[in-house]
This record gives C-alpha cells, structure tokens and sequence, in this order.
C-alpha cells in the first residue's frame, strides 16, 4: 500500500505543506517537525522551510546530537516565493512549512503556495471559534483577492486520549466554506513534548511510553495528505 501511494505521489511531485493558524501554541511545529521527519522515514526528499520569526523548528534542530540537514529558516516574503516557485523544477518532492502563530504577509504567501493547508486545533469550542471566526475571515480575504481557490483542513491535536465523539465539531467544520475536516487526529501525549527535549521527533524516542501510537498518528497524517494530493484535479 505505501509503494502504491509512493509512486502516484510521485507524478504529482512537489507536494507542499503548509501548517498554519493565527493562533499560537497549537501544535504547528510539533507536527511540522514530526511530519517532516515521517516523510523522511517513508523515504522522500523533504525539507522544512520555517518561515516563524521565533524559529521553533530551527531552534529544536540545534539541540539535535546531530543536526537534520533539511530544515531551512526563511524570514522574508521574496525568499519564501522564490522557493515555492522553483519547487516544481527543483527537483523538491515534499516541502513542509512551519508558519508563525500570528496574521502576516509572510503566513499568507504560505496559505497561497501551499497545495495543502493544514490548521491545528484541540476540541475545545474556544479553539473552534478561534478558526471559525477569525482564521476563515483570513481565508476568505485571501481567496477574494486571489484567484487561488483557497482552503484548508483542520486537523484535530492534543485530543483527550479517551476523547471520542467530535461530530459536533465535525460538522461545524464541514458547514464553513473552505475547511474540510482531516481523518487523522493526534492525542495529547507527553511524548510529543518530552521528545522535543533533545530535538527529537517521536520516531526516535522509542524509550518514551505512546512511541508506537505517536509514530502512528504522525504516519497516518503522511497517508491522508498523500491521498488527497494524489486525488486533487
Ligand atoms: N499532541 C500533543 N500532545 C502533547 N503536547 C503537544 C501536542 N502537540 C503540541 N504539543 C505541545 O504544545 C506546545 C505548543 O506546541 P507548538 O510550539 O508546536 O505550537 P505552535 O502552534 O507552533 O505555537 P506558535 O504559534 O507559538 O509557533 C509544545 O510544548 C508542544 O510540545
Ligand atoms: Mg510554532
């Protein structure tokens, strides 16, 4: 199944993913992070362009024993287009960006370049009104002064490991022009964070308890935006 998937990714090369919220603390680093490092494992090129002012991604990199070598800080908006542009000539295959917890130009040439959008929030209904009132606001604006169809999916993190119904949320989100739910949901489990310590992603704190189940929910997160690229017109 995953050398099926392997190969259709390939014709539709490069794949760009963008985490994104205005919010803060959501999760986008520790997924961009994790994500980045999965796709590496499944064995893409990637490279994580941290496009965040208080470079999260860069800054866990150099707590690293050894350094990845696919992680690149961007801070400014030419830099960032010139990237995206060549990207498809480039030889890219998967491109992850790790964008900051606040509304900038610099964020928005990130939504308009991605293929895939991804918004992080827990299921509480305070983090539910943050997107649905103010990140489609940015969304809107964005698709009304592009002719970029605009849109992204919200993905479910730091969920109660017990938690089981979200359909309330499901269909809040379903019934908001230009979201779309994501399959994958992560839980809240400490070693997401406890990994970070020494810059690791969860593939490689096998000591830690959840290792398996974290490794799971990150690689089915790989899987599901694979499947709707690949299913994209
Ligand atoms: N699923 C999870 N389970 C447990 N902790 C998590 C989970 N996801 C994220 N965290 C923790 O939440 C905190 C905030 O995460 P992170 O820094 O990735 O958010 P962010 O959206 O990138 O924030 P900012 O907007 O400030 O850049 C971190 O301590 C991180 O380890
Ligand atoms: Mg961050």
């Amino acid at each position: 199944m995953v050398e099926s998937l392997k190969k259709k990714l390939s014709s539709r090369f490069p794949l760009i993913v963008n985490l994104s919220h205005q919010k803060g603390g959501v999760g986008k680093s520790t997924l961009a992070y994790n994500i980045t490092h999965a796709f590496s494992t499944l064995g893409f090129k990637v490279r994580l362009l941290d496009i965040d002012a208080q470079n999260t991604c860069g800054g866990l990199n150099s707590l690293r024993e050894k350094p990845f070598t696919s992680i690149e800080k961007v801070v400014d908006n030419k830099r960032l287009v010139e990237i995206i542009n060549n990207s498809s000539t480039d030889g890219s295959e998967i491109l992850i960006i790790d964008t900051a917890g606040c509304d900038s130009d610099l964020s928005r040439l990130a939504i308009m370049g991605a293929d895939i959008n991804i918004t992080p929030i827990s299921d509480k209904v305070t983090e539910l009104l943050a997107i649905l009132q103010k990140y489609s606001k940015i969304l809107e604006e964005i698709d009304a002064n592009t002719d970029l169809s605009i849109s992204s999916y919200v993905l479910l993190n730091r969920v109660h490991p017990f938690s089981k119904h979200f359909e309330h949320i499901e269909e809040m989100i379903e019934s908001t022009p230009q979201m779309t739910i994501l399959k994958s949901i992560v839980r809240e489990r400490a070693i997401y964070d406890k990994s970070l310590i020494e810059g690791r992603t969860v593939f490689e704190a096998n000591e830690l308890e959840g290792h398996e189940v974290a490794m799971d929910e990150i690689l089915s997160i790989c899987y599901e935006l694979i499947e709707i690229h690949i299913n994209k017109e």
